[in-house]
């Protein structure tokens, strides 16, 4: 079905596409016709349940941040059979983003690059858009930043004005330092600036009590993700989220690599399976890893999960393959987990974490 759509969709710039696929989930989603979209028995078996820092979830895979950076389609996307939905990335105050044209796709190379620069309607709009959601019937977790106009010296008070605002109607915190669209961001992978944003975030956090999660970039060297890994380690962090779209454009075969912005999808993926390996290997396997990049595949999603991830996401490969995505994942993983004589999908976390697999890009 989706095969057929896709020309169409693929016939309209890129965020018009995806302002079209919004407004039909939020409107299927708002009838009776809702329970034409539910996916959410397919994706639920006992091999797929897992965990996130206490949290129980009816299978291993999320909708990336990035899609729903409004809040307002968690409930249609839950239906997809997402065990997770990462809403944002939002900022303390409203603002519009990059100018437009700002998403390009990349057909050849089933990868997408956009520069959309955190376009999102505030934290508060989102905040009260989340108390509503709060039963969507999966995981909502919450991904913030700062705004573009406030120096890096005064990030931490972006982040803990959002934290606070907004922790309270999610079940997870991504703190998002990794963007390539927002200048200056990614200093923040340095362990003075890392630990000033994050010490206040964990002092707000006694109270709440949310996993906090940090996304990290794929473009960042392997000292300076150590470091963030030591010192959210250090300050009692929960876990990471490996990884954020990159700069790198090799090996594309598409038009429009030269485009500035963040790269994702395919060419992402055996680079972020490194990344999570690396990260897993890190911290001995202690803390959750969430991998991201490159999946469209539930045999994909599963290499990540090999790899060390303990929960997956996804963004791109839903642009490609369409809303029937989840599905097949989820199903794929039941089979994959019990070809390899495993009992429950959890069980394969980390398996090839030692392996020297993967080609580090
Ligand atoms: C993103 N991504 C993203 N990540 C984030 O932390 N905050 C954000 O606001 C966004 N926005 C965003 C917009 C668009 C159009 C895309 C394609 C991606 C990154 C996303 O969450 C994910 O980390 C990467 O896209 C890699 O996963 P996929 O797309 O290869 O599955």
């Amino acid at each position: 079905m989706y095969q057929l759509i896709r020309p169409l969709l693929f016939r309209l710039d890129a965020e018009r596409a995806h302002e079209l696929t919004a407004r039909l989930l939020r409107l299927v989603g708002a009838t009776p016709a809702a329970r034409l979209l539910d996916r959410r028995a397919a994706c639920t078996h006992p091999a797929l349940s897992s965990t996130l820092a206490g949290l129980s979830l009816r299978n291993p895979l999320g909708l990336a941040a990035g899609f729903d950076k409004h809040g307002d389609m968690v409930r249609p996307l839950a239906m997809l059979g997402f065990g997770h939905i990462e809403v944002g990335t939002v900022t303390p105050r409203a603002q519009p983003g990059n100018p437009q044209p700002r998403m390009f796709r990349l057909p050849a190379d089933r990868a997408l690059i956009n520069r959309m620069g955190f376009n999102n309607p505030g934290m508060l709009t989102v905040a009260q858009r989340l108390r509503r959601v709060r039963r969507a019937g999966c995981v909502v977790g919450i991904n913030i930043g700062k705004n573009r106009t406030t120096p890096n010296e005064h990030a931490a008070d972006d982040y803990l004005a959002a934290f606070v605002a907004l922790a309270p109607y999610a079940d997870y915190v991504a703190v998002n330092i990794s963007s390539p669209n927002t200048p200056g961001l990614r200093a923040l992978h340095q362990p003075d600036a890392i630990r000033a944003l994050l010490t206040p975030l964990v002092a707000a956090n006694v109270t709440l009590q949310r996993p906090i999660l940090v996304k990290l970039s794929p473009d960042e060297p392997l000292a300076a993700i150590a470091d963030v890994v030591q010192v959210g380690r250090s300050l009692g962090i929960s876990g990471f989220i490996v990884a954020n779209t990159t700069v790198d454009r090799s090996g594309l075969s598409s038009a429009h690599t030269g485009e500035v912005g963040g790269l994702s999808g395919r060419p992402l993926e055996v680079r972020t399976r490194a990344l999570i390996a690396t990260v897993a290997r890190l911290t001995d396997g202690a803390l959750p890893v969430i991998g991201v990049g490159g999946i469209d595949s539930a045999a994909a999603a599963y290499a990540h999960i090999r790899a060390g991830a303990q929960l997956v996401q996804l963004y791109t490969g839903l642009v490609y393959q369409g809303p029937w995505l989840p599905v097949a994942i989820c199903g794929g993983l039941v089979a994959l987990a019990a070809r390899d004589g495993f009992a429950s999908v959890t069980a394969a976390i980390g398996v090839d974490r030692d392996k020297d697999l993967f080609t580090q890009a």
